[in-house]
């Protein structure tokens, strides 16, 4: 029976629970909607918090939903843990893990500052000092809330969730866009935000707008140089980047069972490219094969027990549909820039020149979340191995990133890792390094337009290099080995012969790898940690050093003091696009995600001032005098001035970063006030306890100027739908007046009025 089988190899909790509330909640709402269902459909209406009263409806109603498990990665979990501190709760009530990746640099040419030492082992020994303290505060933090700790040099928090947790049919949230990887085992794996991970871990459902569901037919077989990443880059040439938003892409088809389980993974984790929720595969035996090649067999005893629940239904209907013969596909190379600019590999070589991109090569890289499977790694040593019989080498800095430690010490093992650094190759860390601007690169000065090639996903402008005159192109690994050995993005590996030493023509054939090592996963280092047994943790003490700059405690925020608000400042009136990288810009301002207080000084800074066209400039109202937007923010708080900020539409658009929501809480921001908002950046404004309000008549918007002084009205006789209404004050005395719309619910005003979400929780679990 399955009842014994846990949810991992480091948890107890029983994961036939999960499929059997899963088939529960299903046949519930198979009888409401009573027509076939798609994949998608399944996992996530059988993870719905209320399957008897939901109202379903694709792309249009909000679902409150039930995930099996939360993951972060080190960037975004600091401030969801110091956020899940301030609950009050004293353990997380769904198992969750924390992944040391983001933070690890990869150096890649040796440094006259450290004895041209470089590599891995270096990298990562200068990442512990660097990190000393998040990576302590972490893993405190891990240990007292029950959460698994995965320390540097474990690996990649997609890679390790794919060896280990991640289950047919199951539902995770990641607070990283590439969570969707855990679709390659059928799983519906989402990337959000810090603020969403906290609501999960303390045990509230979690709120998702129904997707759409975007249907990808696959027929016939990959051969020759094709591979799964030429799946998905095809597929993004097709729909976009934005051609995925508000749906989960879901692949069926004959030829799913033609790809390896680490295939589809990638083909899921490439789909954050294209905007996609998460993308997903159906139950088959690829699955089940990794999943024993893991140590998994319960888990896939369990998957081919509730197999019909892992898999569309016939006849189940697509909101778009979309065909792919892997027969005829070739293999793709896409960019520069964006993921979505796709060229067959014949055509490519022709692109380049007639663009006029840098046909020179300076730099190829393989592995990441994306592209580091034993199969990956195999088939790109067997393109290396050509190279080295021809008596040829990388002629570029060739750059492997194994996604996990049991990926590095099996292909070590094997002989693969010896096959990379025989050509000239660079092994570095078990961590994104190049992959999120981690890459200290010196070969190239900013500013120099040059070309790489990585199996990597993003390639946006600056990402891995900070350069944005870097043209970043996308492939598989073996076709970015190809590259590294010839060293000229005009080359075709398919069908252009090298030149070796001795003046032959040398023809690489089509790459061959296993999709499994016959001899079974090593698992290398041990690299977790695990939570001690509950009765234990109260004791853990945080590991949080007052004096850090990179970390702070969070303060409760004050509750709302009863009244209206009275005669505020207009911090900022904001013209044009304000995304949430406006609002707390990313960058460098990355190392203070853990610091509240240090972090705010990036508020705003991006935003453009509709009083002057420009940026980081304002007035302050208090002085007359002009100055930065953040420090002119704490001279109001200072002097017990509330104020608020006036923006035009779609306000926070962009990610669901909840530090552009926390910095004006924290700086003493009471309502922001705009044309409308991005929906996410709405929610999470309420949950700090500020006041997200609409112009009932967005032609109000030019009524404001920024000197004005504004009250809000109407927050003493709050009701849910009710407006409230702004009286502006101008400089010369005259006043003026509309009413602010808003979606607060009764719900949400209990976090106005104890100051945030998480006061609120925290109160409700004090009583
Ligand atoms: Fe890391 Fe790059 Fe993946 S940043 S999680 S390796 S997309």
């Amino acid at each position: 029976g399955g009842a014994s089988v846990p949810m991992s190899r480091f948890e107890e909790d029983p994961l036939e629970a999960c499929y059997e509330a899963m088939a529960k909640r299903l046949e519930v709402v198979r009888k409401r909607l009573s027509r076939p269902l798609t994949l998608a459909e399944k996992v996530v209406y059988g993870h719905l918090d209320d399957p008897e009263t939901a109202e379903i409806e694709r792309g249009v109603s909000y679902l409150k939903l039930r995930p099996d498990r939360v993951a972060m990665q080190d960037a975004t979990a600091q401030m969801a843990m110091l956020q899940f501190i301030s609950s009050g709760l004293p353990t997380t009530m769904v198992p969750s893990t924390i992944h040391c990746d983001h933070l690890i640099e990869g150096t890649t040419s040796p440094q006259p500052d450290r004895d041209g030492s470089f590599g891995a082992a270096a990298d990562l020994a200068l990442a512990k000092t660097a990190n000393a303290e998040v990576y302590g505060f972490l893993s405190s933090a891990g240990a007292k809330y029950g959460v698994g700790f995965w320390k540097p040099g474990s690996g990649i928090i997609h890679q390790i969730v794919l060896e280990n947790y991640a289950f047919p049919g199951g539902m995770m949230i990641g607070t990283d866009s590439h969570t969707p990887n855990a679709g390659g085992l059928g799983m519906c794996a989402v990337g959000v935000g810090g603020a969403d991970a906290v609501d999960v871990m303390a045990g509230l459902p979690w709120e998702l707008k129904a997707p759409k569901v975007i249907g990808v037919k696959l027929t016939g077989k990959l051969s020759g140089w094709a591979s799964p990443k030429d799946v998905i880059l095809k597929v993004a040439g097709i729909l976009t980047v934005k051609g995925g938003t508000g749906a989960i892409v879901e692949y069926y088809g004959p030829g799913v069972d033609a790809l390896s389980c680490t295939g589809m993974a990638t083909i899921c984790n490439m789909g954050a490219e294209i905007g996609a929720t998460t993308s997903m595969f159906p139950y088959n035996g690829r699955m089940r094969d990794y999943l024993v090649a893991t140590g998994r067999e319960g888990v896939a005893r369990l998957a081919d027990k509730y197999a019909a629940d892992l898999t569309a239904d016939e006849g189940a209907t697509y909101d778009e549909l979309v065909e792919i013969d892997l027969s005829s596909l070739e293999p793709h190379v896409n960019g520069p820039f964006t993921p979505d600019l796709a060229h067959p590999l014949s055509k490519f070589g022709e692109a380049v020149k007639k663009n006029g991109w840098p046909a020179e090569l300076k730099a190829s890289l393989i592995g990441s979340c994306t592209n580091s499977s034993y199969e990956d790694m195999q088939r790109a040593a067997s393109v290396a191995r050509q190279a080295l019989e021809a008596g040829l080498k990388s002629k570029v800095p060739f750059c492997i990133t194994p996604g996990s430690e049991q990926i590095r010490a099996t292909i070590e093992r094997d002989g693969l890792l010896e096959v990379f650094e025989a050509v000239g190759g660079t092994v570095l860390a078990n961590a994104c390094g190049p992959c999120i601007g981690q890459w200290k690169r010196t070969d190239v000065p900013k500013g120099t337009p040059n070309s790489i090639i990585t199996s990597f996903n993003r390639n946006f402008a600056a990402r891995n290099d900070s350069n944005p005159a870097t043209h970043a192109f996308v492939a598989s690994p073996e076709i970015v080995t190809a590259f590294a050995i010839a060293g000229d993005l005009t080359f075709n590996p398919a069908t252009d012969a090298l030149t070796g030493p001795d003046g032959k023509k040398v023809k690489l054939h089509s790459p061959h790898g296993d999709e499994l090592p016959a001899k079974g996963f090593d698992p290398g280092a041990d690299t977790y940690q695990a939570p001690p047994p509950q009765a234990a943790r109260g004791k853990v003490k945080l590991d949080v050093d007052p004096a850090s700059t990179r970390l702070q405690l969070l303060e409760p925020f004050q509750p709302w003091d009863g009244k209206d608000i009275a005669d505020a400042a207009i911090l900022i009136k904001a013209k044009g696009k304000c995304t949430t990288d406006h609002i707390s810009m990313a960058g460098p301002w990355l190392k203070y995600r853990g610091h509240l207080d240090n972090i705010s000084n990036n508020m705003l800074i991006g935003a453009v001032n509709a009083a002057n066209g420009r940026v980081n400039a304002v007035v302050n109202a208090l002085t007359g005098e002009e100055g930065a937007v953040p420090a002119t923010a704490r001279a109001y708080k200072a002097a017990g001035l509330k104020w608020v900020v006036v923006g035009d539409e779609n306000y926070g658009e962009g990610s669901s970063r909840e530090h552009a929501a926390l910095e004006p809480r924290h700086l003493g921001g009471v309502a922001v006030i705009v044309k409308s908002f991005a929906r996410i950046h709405e929610t999470n404004l309420k949950k700090q306890g500020m006041l997200p309000l609409t112009f009932a008549d967005p032609a109000d918007y030019d009524k404001i100027d920024p000197t004005d002084r504004v009250t809000i009205e109407g927050l003493e006789h709050f009701k849910p739908g009710k407006p409230f209404t702004l009286i502006g004050k101008r400089a010369d005395g005259s006043s003026y007046s509309f009413p602010l719309k808003h979606t607060i619910s009764e719900g949400q005003w209990t976090w106005f009025r104890e100051g945030s979400a998480l006061n609120a929780m925290a109160k409700e679990f004090a009583k």
